[in-house]
């Protein structure tokens, strides 16, 4: 199997090649926002490369693809990751995993090999949140998660919700549901990503095998003073918006330095009017907390909403709104054995981990039996356009897998 290692890392290579291409911010990294030209642009090629390879390709009401390759089994393994990126990302997060999916379908086909369970490889669409805030659309629209009402909440910077974008898209929202699972069919999901921390590469690992996903809790805190001249209006008699979410922010970076493993990010502000010289009258911001403790978390969103009745007391308005709560989600006890029997008897160094970054598989696995697969980062770095990991530890990740599928009973 070992000589396979070097033409699949070379197709891989070409696929990451193509695929970087498909961006909204040429030489600024990966901007793939979900139902943009973007996501149609990438659609088309995945759909493209599993058609060369004679699979079936469907996209489902969500915007996902899938190319099925019949096994012996009629039960199903789905393998899959997102195609959306954040902005200005890398080219790795996410479609590393899809093209490891293909890849994975293309060497059972090449080698004239029916395997044992039927493959449905997936490129998943809005896992990031980065257009709408939420994320995990198609893997929650598989387990009949979005109702009509839900798409209409979630809105982009423009204003635009799921439901607006989804339509102008061409998809049809009221019709969500129609993505919805079968799940008895299900043998389960197999999730292979690029690492996105330091863990692997410290530790000098090829391959790492996820024990357990982050729980993560997001949220947009609106918090509205008073708009006053900068120069005149004394600090005494100021609802200063930005201050007020300062004391905030500080509040919450505090408890979450105090807990460990425990991280915490105000990645996304927003500032009106956003004058040098205008003391701010309103602040929009976002606040991700996640841990594996997940008392930690309702405790550290608690003492926001604390910071926020106490602002109301002295006059601010405050609004809260969740976007997302994802518990902790659990790999498969047995299937992580195989996965590390495979990547022994392959001889790839190997080590469990947890993941600290969200994943489709932390929707799924609450769903059905699931494994996931990381590889190294370089630098342990991701959410960035310099994002890298060697497409031949990708090959790796894939002839793991291929064991693994035809190992599990
Ligand atoms: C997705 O990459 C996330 O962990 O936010
Ligand atoms: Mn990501
Ligand atoms: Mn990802």
């Amino acid at each position: 199997m070992k000589n396979q290692l070097d033409f699949i890392a070379d197709r891989l290579e070409k696929h990451i090649a193509e695929t970087k291409k498909i961006t909204a911010t040429p030489n600024k990294g990966i901007t793939r926002l979900p139902f943009t030209l973007e996501s149609k642009r990438c659609v088309h090629y995945l759909e493209e490369q599993m058609k060369q390879l004679g699979m079936t390709v469907s996209e489902d009401a969500s915007g996902a693809v899938i190319g099925v390759i019949q096994g012996k089994s009629e039960e199903r393994i789905m393998i899959g990751s997102h195609y959306d990126s954040v902005e200005h990302g890398g080219a790795y997060d996410g479609m590393a995993g899809i093209l490891c999916g293909i890849e994975i379908a293309a060497y059972y086909i090449r080698n004239n090999i029916i395997p044992p369970y039927t493959l449905e490889i997936a490129g998943l669409n809005d896992e990031e949140g980065a257009r709408f805030g939420g994320g995990y659309l198609s893997s929650k629209a598989f387990l009949g998660k979005w109702s009509t009402n839900d798409l209409k909440q979630y809105v982009d910077k423009n204003g635009l919700s799921y439901y607006d974008a989804m339509k102008l898209y061409g998809l049809e929202p009221e019709h969500m549901i129609r993505a919805q699972r079968p799940l008895s069919k299900w043998k389960g999901y197999l999730e292979i990503h690029v690492e996105q921390g330091p863990i692997l590469e410290n530790a000098k690992k090829e391959i790492g095998i996820v024990e357990t996903i982050v729980a993560i809790k997001r949220y947009y805190i609106t918090i509205v003073g008073k708009a006053d001249h900068a120069g005149t209006q004394p600090m005494n008699t100021r609802s200063d918006a930005v201050m007020a979410a300062m004391g905030l922010i500080h509040h919450m970076n505090e408890y979450v330095l105090s807990h460990k493993p425990m991280v915490g990010t105000v990645g996304e502000i927003h500032v009106y009017p956003n004058e040098i010289n205008i003391v701010p009258e309103e602040i929009t911001f976002s606040i991700d907390v996640r841990s594996s403790k997940e008392e930690w978390l309702e405790e550290c969103i608690e003492l926001v909403e604390e910071d926020l009745k106490e602002l109301e007391g002295i006059g601010f308005k405050c609004k809260m709104k969740p976007t997302l709560t994802n518990t902790v989600t659990h790999m498969k006890t047995e299937w992580k054995k195989v996965l590390k029997e495979s990547a022994d008897s392959l001889g790839f160094s190997n080590m469990f981990l947890d993941s600290g970054a969200g994943h489709d598989a932390a929707i799924i696995g609450k769903a059905v039996d699931t494994a996931m697969l990381f590889v190294p980062s370089v630098g342990g770095r991701s959410h960035i356009p310099e994002e890298y990991s060697s497409e031949k530890d990708l090959a790796k990740a894939v002839l793991v897998a291929i064991d693994f599928i035809n190992k599990i009973d």
